[in-house]
């Protein structure tokens, strides 16, 4: 496993996360389940991944130059990453946010030197007008020159980001990875790690979840949820229908127990997108009996949801 301590920059600290066995939430008579730890990303979480390539790679064309301001519309995760990122590398950074998400987040943003503006929610609610009319505002801010928006819905350098995530996983499980599944938002990470996967691995099943109560991919309607980050209510645009073998919907209420036994039996504190993805594994892994292997993500760190009610309820 390669280690941390030889970091030169905050931006070499990005990836190289652990990837660990599941010991005791998995029932006798299963496949073993890895999980990949990458919570431990600087931000807390496997954004900072697409946020570095997303930079990165707008740099190597020439689209973002040294005084651009970068911009996006994001409320949480991929807000906090972009601003990390823009804080190494010196580029302004400009989130059109609002009120509607966690104020821990905002902060967050903002203590990266980010500039936050907000699209006010009058009910303080995410509701289906706010995320369109948030991501119009970026777009016409983006038309003015000096400026980049990083559209991390549509950018294809967002599955760029996590195809080192496949790459670390092929190393770390050199027996091989019979399947391997996560949650999708912008399915950006699932896409950049079957890419890889299926390319060295081509039996490699890929399964694709989302939240039963937003069920877009499997019964073509979304719903209303709260697991963060995913079950985005529409069809996302990076998701490549080569790339997967099976859509699963799981109950948002096992993945929030899960998460909460994962912090209680595995000592893996983290959110309920990873709660899902372990429930998802763990019938994959009983389908498919001992001796194979599942792979699935940790997403981020539960140290986000201490003060909602995901550890409590
Ligand atoms: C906690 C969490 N889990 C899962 C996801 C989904 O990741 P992706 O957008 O790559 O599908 C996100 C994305 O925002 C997230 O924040």
């Amino acid at each position: 496993m390669s280690s941390k301590t030889s970091s030169r920059s905050m931006l070499d600290a990005v990836g190289n996360t652990p990837c660990i066995e599941l010991r005791n939430v998995v029932p006798d008579g299963c496949a073993r389940i890895f999980v990949k730890l990458e919570g431990l990303n600087p931000t807390g979480s496997y954004k900072d991944r697409m946020a570095k390539s997303v930079i990165e790679e707008a740099e190597r064309r020439g689209d973002l130059k040294p005084g651009m301001t970068v911009v996006e519309a994001t409320g949480g995760s991929t807000g906090s990453s972009l601003a990390f990122i823009c804080a190494i590398k010196r580029y302004e950074f400009l989130v059109v946010s609002s009120n509607a998400f966690a104020e821990e987040r905002l902060k967050t943003m903002s203590a990266f030197g980010a500039t936050v503006d907000i699209v006010h929610s009058p009910t303080g609610k995410i509701t289906p007008r706010l995320i369109p009319a948030m991501r119009e505002r970026a777009k016409e801010l983006s038309k003015e020159g000096g400026y980049y928006y990083a559209d991390q819905f549509s950018n294809p350098d967002v599955p760029v980001g996590y195809e080192g995530l496949g790459r670390e996983l092929l190393e770390q499980i050199p027996e091989g990875i019979d399947a391997f599944c996560g949650a999708v938002g912008g399915a950006g990470m699932v896409m950049g790690v079957a890419r890889i996967l299926k390319e060295k691995q081509p039996r490699c099943h890929v399964a694709v979840l989302e939240p039963a109560s937003a069920p877009f991919l499997t019964k073509g309607h979304g719903g209303v949820h709260s697991v963060e980050g995913i079950g985005i209510g529409f069809l996302p645009p990076l998701l490549d229908k080569k790339l997967y073998d099976s859509v699963v919907a799981v109950e948002e209420s096992e993945g929030r127990a899960m998460s909460r036994r994962l912090a209680k039996e595995e000592g893996i504190l983290a959110g309920t997108s990873t709660g899902l993805n372990v429930v998802a594994a763990i019938e994959l892994a009983r389908q498919l009996g001992p001796e194979k292997v599942v792979v699935t993500v940790a997403c981020d760190t539960g140290l986000k949801y201490v003060r909602g009610d995901l550890y409590t309820s």
